[in-house]
C-alpha cells in the first residue's frame, strides 16, 4: 500500500487530523509515537485532562501525565484537544457528596481556574461539557450529579467560567448518539438542538459541538442525508463542528481480515463524506489511532484487554494503514473544504 498522510489531506481541507491517546504509549511505544508525529496535528488526552484524574484528593492536583503530555505536543509541533472539563463519568470520589453543597460550584470553579490557563497555549478547543443529553427527559437533559446540583443551568456556568479562563478557546458541548438517524438519536439531535437555542438566547459564549461519532456496524449505513440536514443546522446557528471521538464497531470479527477491514473503511467513508462535505467541519479526531490501543478492546467490566479484537481505527496493531486511512484520505480530498486556516485556529 502507499504511503499514507492524514495530517496532509486535512490540513489540505484546511482542517486537523487528531488522534486520542495516553501519554505512556507515546512514552513507551516508539513505533506507535512515531506514527502519531507522522499522521497527527492535535491529540487528545484519552483520560489526562478529566477531572478524576487532575484532581484525585481534593485540592491535590496531579497534572503529570497531562504536562507531559502538553510537553510532547509542543515538542513536536501538535495541537492539543482539551477533552473534558465536565463528565459525569469522571466526577472523583471525593466531589460525589460535596457538590451538593452552596459550595460545590467553587470547587467546579477551581478545576477550571488550575487547568484551564496552564494549557491556553496548546489547547484551541474544550469540550466544556461533555455528554449532558438525555432526550427521554422532558428538557432533553441528563439528570447527571452536576444537574442534580445546579440544575440546568450549570451548562450555563461552566460555559461563562470557561470562556473567563480561555478567552480566545473554543468552546464546545460534546455528545454522542447523534449520528444514525432512528428515533433516538432524531430525538437526542432535536435535544441538542433545543439546547444550543437555549443557550443561544441566554448569550452563553458556545463556539461548537462535538459529535463524537462511535459508529457501529451493526446500525447499518449512516442515512446520509439526514446526518447532512443536521450538520447543516448546526452550522446555520454558526457553531463549528468537530468529529471528536470517530472509530468503528465492527459487526462480525470472524469474517476475513481483508473484508472486515473493508467494511470499516466504508462505515468511515459514508460518515466522513458527510461530515467533511460541510465547512463547519473543522477536524476530525479518531479515539484511538491504531488497533493495538482502543477502548473497544477493554472490556468495561472486567478491564480485561483483547487487543486488536476489534478493528475499528485506522492503524492495526503492528501500525500498517488499513483502508480505513485510505477511504478518510479520499474523503478529505473530496470534501468541500473548511475556510482558510487564518479565519480559524485548529
Ligand atoms: C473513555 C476512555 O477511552 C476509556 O479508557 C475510559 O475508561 C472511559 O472513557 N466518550 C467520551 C470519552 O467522551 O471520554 C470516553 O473515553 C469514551 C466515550
Amino acid at each position: 500500500m502507499p504511503e499514507v498522510d492524514l495530517r496532509s489531506a486535512a490540513r489540505a481541507s484546511n482542517r486537523f487530523f487528531g488522534a486520542a491517546v495516553q501519554i505512556e504509549q507515546l512514552r513507551n511505544d516508539s513505533l506507535f509515537r512515531r506514527t502519531v508525529i507522522n499522521q497527527c496535528d492535535s491529540l487528545t488526552p484519552e483520560l489526562a485532562l478529566k477531572w478524576e484524574v487532575i484532581e484525585p484528593a481534593q485540592g491535590a492536583f496531579n497534572f503529570a501525565p497531562m504536562d507531559e503530555l502538553a510537553d510532547f505536543a509542543r515538542d513536536n509541533g501538535k495541537r492539543l484537544y482539551g477533552h473534558t472539563l465536565l463528565w459525569y463519568r469522571s466526577i472523583p470520589a471525593w466531589a460525589r457528596t460535596p457538590i451538593n453543597t452552596p459550595r460545590g460550584w467553587d470547587m467546579i470553579h477551581r478545576g477550571f481556574a488550575e487547568t484551564m490557563p496552564r494549557y491556553n497555549d496548546i489547547v484551541d478547543y474544550w469540550d466544556v461539557v461533555n455528554e449532558p443529553l438525555d432526550s427521554t427527559q422532558d428538557d432533553g437533559l441528563r439528570r447527571s450529579p452536576f444537574y442534580e446540583a445546579f440544575g440546568p443551568d450549570y451548562i450555563r456556568h461552566a460555559l461563562n467560567s470557561a470562556r473567563h479562563l480561555a478567552p480566545q478557546g473554543k468552546l464546545l458541548i460534546n455528545d454522542y448518539g447523534v449520528e444514525y438517524s432512528g428515533p433516538d438519536e432524531h430525538a437526542r439531535r432535536k435535544a441538542l438542538l433545543a439546547l444550543i437555542d437555549k443557550l443561544r438566547q441566554q448569550r452563553v459564549p458556545l463556539d461548537g459541538v462535538g459529535i463524537q461519532s462511535h459508529l457501529d456496524l451493526h446500525r447499518g449505513p449512516i442515512d446520509q442525508q439526514s446526518l447532512a440536514t443536521f450538520l447543516k443546522e448546526l452550522a446555520d446557528r454558526g457553531l463549528l463542528i468537530l468529529i471528536t471521538e470517530l472509530d468503528v464497531r465492527e459487526v462480525d470479527i470472524t469474517m476475513p481480515l481483508a473484508l472486515r477491514d473493508q467494511k470499516v473503511a466504508e462505515g468511515a467513508r459514508a460518515f466522513l463524506d458527510v461530515a467533511l462535505a460541510q465547512p463547519a467541519v473543522r477536524g476530525v479526531t479518531t479515539w484511538g489511532l491504531s488497533d493495538r490501543y482502543s477502548w473497544i478492546n477493554v472490556d468495561a467490566d472486567t478491564g480485561r484487554v483483547h487487543t486488536g479484537r476489534n478493528r475499528g481505527l485506522p492503524f492495526d496493531v503492528d501500525m500498517k494503514p488499513k483502508p480505513f486511512c485510505y477511504s478518510a484520505v479520499e474523503a478529505f480530498r473530496n470534501g468541500s473544504p473548511a475556510p482558510p486556516r487564518s479565519n480559524h485556529k485548529s
